[in-house]
């Protein structure tokens, strides 16, 4: 199996969770629930396939392209300049996927399939397929048509709808596409604020020894999803101007006469303080805490 070409998620920072990127031919669920990213994750990953000379197919069943590509541009991605080059889209509209899926859409992909160009698919969102009908056994086969019928092309990765709320497992209508799927890959979002809001999970991706942690992730005009796979590296640089900050802030506490315990609790902080971001913001709070204002 090592000879296999894996191909590259596009997103910075999973391909190493990932023993590289996924299987050929597989298919990748991407679930959250609404405004956790989804979409920009699929767009990366058309764009990275499509930017290498690969071709892209973009499934949408609500919005139509014209949108979708008026978002990617406001996201920093130019999808315009490929569309109907590289980028093509089927915008199934009508009511009836039972009868697109299970005829038209094999002919359209037996036709692109002869032409054997390396394509990536995207199916987003998938959720009109999962509530296309209330019977399981159905839904269970429309989803397994819809992949067999697209991987024939090449990594197919769709978005699915979560309802369950941040920490809870996932919901039960989101089990079967991960049942039928060879990964999933979990996004969530914790509406606090701060650096690690935003996490990335991997649920399974098959065949792979994937990264089993808890990913914060973080949103970049031009790139997208970037993950923090592995703890980074602090600049000398940015350490140096943290200790400054610090030894500032003493200079300031003294001059206002603060407690002799205030003082040693920030000389503590400094000592301790091993975050890539900078104290400032915990300061300011420690200060207003004791009733010391910090002017400028
Ligand atoms: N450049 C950016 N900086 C900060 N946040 C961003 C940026 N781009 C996107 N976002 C965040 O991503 C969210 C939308 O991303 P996206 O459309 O990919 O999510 P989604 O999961 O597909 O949502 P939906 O369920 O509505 O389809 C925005 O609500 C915003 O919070
Ligand atoms: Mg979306």
């Amino acid at each position: 199996m090592s000879d296999v070409q894996k191909v590259s998620s596009g997103i910075p920072g999973l391909d190493d969770l990932i023993e590289g990127g996924f299987w050929p031919k597989s298919t990748v669920v991407i679930l959250g629930s609404s405004g956790t990213g989804k979409s920009t994750f699929a767009i990366q990953f058309l764009m990275e396939g499509i930017e290498q000379g690969e071709q892209a197919l973009y499934v949408t069943l609500e919005e139509p392209p014209e949108q979708i590509m008026r978002e990617a541009d406001l996201m920093g991605f130019d999808m315009r300049k490929y569309y109907e080059k590289s980028l093509f889209f089927i915008h199934l509209k009508g009511r009836n996927f039972k009868k697109m899926i299970e005829e038209q859409l094999p002919q359209l992909v037996k036709a692109r399939a002869d032409y054997n160009i390396a394509t990536r698919v995207v199916i987003d969102p998938m959720t009109p397929v999962i509530w296309a009908t209330a019977d399981k056994l159905e839904q269970r086969e429309l989803i397994g048509k819809l992949f067999y019928t697209l991987k024939e092309l090449g990594v197919v990765l769709c978005t699915v709808e979560e309802h369950a709320k941040p920490g809870e497992t996932v919901g039960e209508d989101v089990l079967l596409p991960i049942y039928l799927s060879d990964g999933a890959v979990h996004l969530e979002y914790y509406p606090i604020g701060g650096a690690f809001n935003r996490t990335l999970k991997l649920l399974k991706m098959r065949g792979v020894h994937h990264g089993e942690g808890v990913y914060p992730y973080l949103f970049a005009r031009g790139v997208g999803i970037v993950v923090r796979s592995s703890p980074t590296h602090i600049p000398e640089e940015q350490s140096r101007s943290h200790i400054k900050t610090f030894d500032e802030a003493i200079k300031t506490a003294e001059a206002m006469k603060a407690p002799a315990r205030v003082i040693d609790r920030i000389k503590k902080m400094q000592k301790h303080w091993d975050y890539d971001y900078s104290p400032e913001e915990a300061l300011q709070i420690l200060f207003s805490s004791y009733g010391l204002k910090r002017g400028g």
